[in-house]
């Protein structure tokens, strides 16, 4: 099926999101949704914390974590999750799980993480963002498009993009922990939000250009069930 492509203003993304989640959140009684961290899905956490909505039955899964960084660094997803999530949500904080990125073997800990997400039923709707180089969750490109969650080495552009939330280059991660590409895909709903220009080419090759490694995203194509809310300056190559 084409995706669902919506263009809309800056201030109706969070909104329209968090319509489309709240519809997955009532559509089951224990109901899983993936979440992103970045910053194209903080206007849905902020519309969903609005619609003062029960969320106690639902579970929540993240796409990735930075492996790395000591427990409780405030840039760690567990702790962006707190605070975009968890908090204003009203989560049980046991209801959010991430890959364990303190693990001495943290394969073993992706392959639990892929079991817990199959324990819960599997994931309902997931949330995502897209990076500019085309990344998925953290599926930097040339990888496969099948992959499962596992360890990933962060491209030196990603670690430029994220540089912002982080004292120095040197203090960014270099490795991950990611849900692959085929665990993405396993979702029975996806939603992607992309803003502003410097995803506009991303967007572009994802939706409109070949199904490739090169173009991670892309791989948004083979889901049957997709719907990209955009605002007009990352619509704009489409
Ligand atoms: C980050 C995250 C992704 C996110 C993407 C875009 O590095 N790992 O899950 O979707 O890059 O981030 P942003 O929304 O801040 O542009």
């Amino acid at each position: 099926a084409a995706p669902l492509v919506r263009e809309l203003q800056p201030g109706e993304i969070g909104p329209a999101a968090a319509g489309l989640v709240l519809d997955a959140l009532a559509a089951r009684r224990d109901p899983v949704i993936g979440v992103a961290t970045g910053s194209s899905p903080s206007p849905l956490y902020a519309a969903l914390s609005a619609s003062g909505a029960d969320f106690s039955r639902a579970a929540w899964f993240a796409l990735d974590e930075y492996v790395g960084l000591p427990a409780g660094h405030p840039q760690s997803y567990a702790e962006v999750l707190r605070r975009e999530i968890i908090e204003p949500l009203g989560l049980d904080p046991q209801a959010v799980h991430l890959p364990d990125p303190h693990r001495e073997d943290l394969q073993k800990a992706c392959d639990e993480y892929e079991r817990s997400i199959a324990a819960a039923g599997g994931i309902d709707l997931q949330i995502l963002g897209i990076g500019r180089n085309g990344h998925l969750a953290f599926n930097e490109p040339g990888g496969a498009l099948d992959s499962r969650t596992r360890v990933e080495i962060l491209t030196e552009d990603t670690r430029r993009a994220n540089q912002r939330f982080f004292d120095s280059l040197d203090s960014v991660p270099t490795r991950c922990l990611t849900q692959g590409l085929g665990t993405i895909l396993d979702a029975g709903q996806l939603l992607l939000i992309a803003r502003g220009q410097d995803k506009a080419e991303a967007l572009r090759a994802a939706l409109r250009g070949p199904v490739s490694p090169e173009c991670p995203a892309s791989v948004l194509q083979l889901h049957g069930r997709l719907t990209v809310l955009a605002d007009p300056a990352a619509a704009s190559l489409l």
